[in-house]
């Protein structure tokens, strides 16, 4: 019995292994209720009562040393396979790359535009979305009754007491500023306005402006056509040229509307511009002297113009965006073509 389990041991000692099942199968060949230890045991019925205390610790001790050297071989095994795992990792490799989010065109097309507005001295005015009457309309010239409120389709929030409601165009901004400005006052609003509209290609119930205000002594007509013949050229080539045509809204005297020469036919005539050679994109005049006089200006010192103009619209001469949905679809793939655009 004695050589029995020396013979055994001296086997476990030297047992060796490449692979878990190997350590595994080991495992069922001495461990197991079959296996050769556990075997052992059962013939420790037949030992001489005066050997049992000797055999009986030999045998544990056999036991203890299969069961350690089995699962330090396991040990080993696991802790190579973690260090081949960690050799495989390529630390020079290149990194996958994370896609860059690009700038939505219609705040890549404002900031272009407040950059050329900056370069002649206007500086940039907020106010809120969320409005009131006097601000959009009444301080504007909008009579209570005036049909001029027609031209721009509002979404009311609450219709009294006061008039709450989303602004139909920056102009707010101006009456805003008016009211706690003492001129000069050299401005432009950028912002989101609404009106309600069904949604199509060509108008949304949302778009974005641009209204500039500039009031000072002696400002003249020959003033804001200037400043628009520089921003027109800025933004659309040296060769743009201008031309404004009468026009009318509450807020100015007198209005007008400017149309830029059509900049894809050069002026010629193509579908575009209707064979006109000309496409309009905004709505100016000198500031009414009545509104001057609603937000606290003096009318009889001084005297000034103001322009708006929408950014989408701008951003469609720019780069031919054909349906307005497309700026608040969120698309990215044609979002992703503006990735080169500065
Ligand atoms: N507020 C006008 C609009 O929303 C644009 C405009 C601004 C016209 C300033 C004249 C002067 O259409």
């Amino acid at each position: 019995m004695i050589e029995k389990i020396n013979s055994l041991k001296a086997r476990i000692e030297a047992l060796s292994a490449d692979t878990p099942e190997q350590v595994e199968q080991l495992r069922v060949q001495y461990l197991s209720k079959k296996g050769e230890v556990s075997l052992l045991f059962n013939d420790f019925r037949t030992v001489p009562a005066e050997q049992k205390r000797e055999v009986g610790q030999k045998l544990n001790e056999l036991k203890n040393l299969a069961t350690e050297r089995i699962s330090a071989l396991r040990e080993a095994l696991e802790a190579k396979a973690e260090a081949d795992n960690e050799a495989a990792i390529d630390l020079t490799r290149t990194a996958t790359p994370l896609p860059a989010g690009t700038r939505h065109p219609l705040t890549l097309v404002r900031g272009e535009m407040l950059d050329i507005f900056a370069r002649m001295g206007f500086t940039i005015a907020d106010g809120p979305e969320v409005e009131d009457d006097w601000h959009v309309f009444s301080a504007l010239n909008f009579a209570a009754d005036h049909p001029a409120r027609d031209m721009q389709d509002t979404f009311f929030i609450a219709r009294n007491p006061a008039d709450v409601l989303l602004r139909t165009h920056t102009s707010s901004v101006q009456t805003r500023v008016m009211e706690h400005t003492q001129p000069p006052i050299r401005i432009v609003c950028p912002g989101r306005v609404y009106r309600n509209e069904a949604i199509s290609a060509r108008a949304h119930c949302f778009f974005h402006q641009i209204e500039g205000l500039y009031i000072d002594r002696n400002v003249s007509f020959a003033d804001l056509r200037q400043v628009l013949l520089y921003f027109a050229r800025q933004m659309f080539g040296p060769e743009t040229k201008i031309r404004l045509r009468p026009s009318y809204f509450p807020f100015t005297e007198p209005s007008a509307e400017m149309d830029i020469s059509c900049n894809l036919c050069g002026g010629k005539g193509c579908g575009f511009c209707k064979h006109t050679g000309w496409v309009e994109i905004l709505g100016c005049g000198m500031v009414d002297p009545a509104v001057l006089e609603a937000c606290g200006i003096d009318s009889k010192q001084y005297s000034g113009y103001a322009f708006g103009m929408g950014i989408e619209r701008i951003t469609n001469l720019k780069y031919r965006v054909k349906d307005l949905r497309m700026f608040s679809e969120n698309d990215v793939r044609f979002l992703d073509e503006f990735v080169a655009a500065k």
